[in-house]
């Protein structure tokens, strides 16, 4: 599938099997996100561009690299907030802007209750974090909220997606890199991933 990694690591692949077990409790479910966020960020973040910089060893001068931008992540609440804080300990001098969406449950529907996205996005690499793709709503709509503040470079880091929701993403954002550890199968009729791991704010936060 054109412009999604689908990210096949063994470590990656158990501990999705163990967050999609429903005898996984909340926090062991938090660990094992948090534990697969490390290693997801570090595909998704394969292809940031770096400048040459040069610095001083006590030794003496050499060339090193630096990442060329600044970069901002995007998780959407509340679910995003599980990969939040490990992908943090990798980027510590990212920027962090919140979107609060929740999906309706009889429209399906994204509704916008939080936005606190730096005002200017223009010039810097955007990762937006959610761990479900379902049907692609909330996706889209804070992509178009990153868009409406300058927001070009932007990629996705989403644990679980379902083909329709990456169908959503693209037919809306055709070039934006979509990192998943699984395309699952299909939307159930009430817009849950199958065979997905149910609902990954309540599972997360034990609601
Ligand atoms: C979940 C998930 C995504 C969204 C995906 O959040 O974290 O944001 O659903 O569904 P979609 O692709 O059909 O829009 P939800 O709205 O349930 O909010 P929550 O994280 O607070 O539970
Ligand atoms: N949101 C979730 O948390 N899980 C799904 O399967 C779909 C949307």
């Amino acid at each position: 599938m054109k412009n999604v990694t689908v990210i096949a690591h063994p470590l990656v692949r158990h501990n999705l099997t163990r967050l999609r077990d429903h005898r996984t409790q909340s926090p062991e479910f938090r660990r094992l996100l948090g534990e697969i966020a490390t290693l997801m960020i570090y595909e998704a973040t394969r292809s940031l561009r770096v400048k040459k910089v040069s610095v001083r060893t006590p030794l003496e001068t050499t060339t090193g690299v630096e990442l060329e931008r600044e970069v901002v992540l995007v998780p959407v609440l509340r679910a995003g907030l599980g990969m939040l804080d490990p992908i943090l300990n990798i980027i510590p001098h990212a920027r962090v802007g919140f979107l609060g969406l929740k999906r309706e449950e009889s429209t399906l529907r994204a509704h916008l209750y939080h936005n606190s996205l730096p005002k200017d996005l223009s010039q810097h690499e955007i990762i937006l974090i959610d761990p479900m793709l379902a049907t692609g709503g909330s996706a889209v709509a804070a992509l178009d909220l990153i868009k409406e503040r300058g927001g070009r470079r932007i990629r996705l880091v989403s644990l679980v997606s379902a083909p329709e929701g990456i169908a959503c993403v693209h037919k809306h954002y055709k070039t934006l890199p979509i990192f998943t550890a699984s395309i699952d199968r299909e939307l159930n009729e009430v817009g849950y991933i199958l065979p997905g791991l149910g609902d990954a704010g309540d599972r997360l936060f034990g609601t």
